[in-house]
């Protein structure tokens, strides 16, 4: 029986692995994203509660060996072999592993499930959602997809974060762009205290 990686287990490995404070909210985010879209979908996948933290845990460690093992090439210890392994070494569920393999695309496991797609649906969004929040006074609040499509349009923005990849996201979720961008901003911006995201109109207060 595969144990159970519980979040404050894998908060402690996260914190323990990377010292980065964007990185960790980049974690941090994606797992916020994984939980509501969880939240959202339980019941037709699992029992909800197991699901949710899964889903949860799996957003969370997903990038958490990528400061100490950036190079993806090292076919050894580069990002994500070092997590995947770590997670083997605990036991952790083998759709947690998996799911963390398949959104990396050159190690070459396909995303099939729903949480393997949503994975890769809300990574690449959740930094780009996070850079828009972060040059609007408002940060999270109130970001509209279309303020959120103006702003992929600008090569210069954000340029580290891939267009295709956010795109591409609505498409393995089976979804409208727009709703899946709105629904992430709302994911993200009921946690905008954790991820600090409120933004520079309420740091000046
Ligand atoms: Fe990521």
């Amino acid at each position: 029986m595969p144990s159970r990686i519980s979040r404050d287990e894998a908060w402690s490995l996260l914190t323990d692995w990377v010292q980065s404070p964007s990185l960790r909210r980049h974690c941090l985010a994606v797992s916020y994203a994984m939980q509501a879209y969880a939240a959202r979908d339980a019941g037709s996948i699992a029992p909800p509660d197991e699901d949710v933290e899964l889903w949860a845990v799996t957003g969370l460690l997903h990038d958490a060996d990528y400061e100490r093992f950036p190079d993806m090439d090292d076919q050894e210890r580069g990002h994500p072999r070092t997590i995947m392994a770590e997670l083997e070494s605990r036991d952790a569920p083998p759709e947690m592993i998996r799911a963390i393999a398949s959104h990396a695309d050159f190690l070459g496991v396909p995303p099939e499930s729903p949480m393997e797609h949503t994975l890769v649906a809300v990574d690449e969004l959740c930094g780009f959602l996070v850079a828009c929040a972060q040059v609007r006074p408002e940060g999270i609040h109130g970001l509209t997809p279309k303020s959120v499509k103006k702003k992929l349009k600008q090569p210069s923005f954000a340029a580290a974060v891939n267009r295709d990849d956010v795109r591409a996201g609505a498409e393995h979720l089976g979804i409208d762009f727009d709703e899946h961008v709105a629904f992430v901003v709302a994911a993200l911006e009921a946690q905008a205290d954790a991820l600090d995201l409120h933004g520079h109109a309420s740091a000046a207060e």
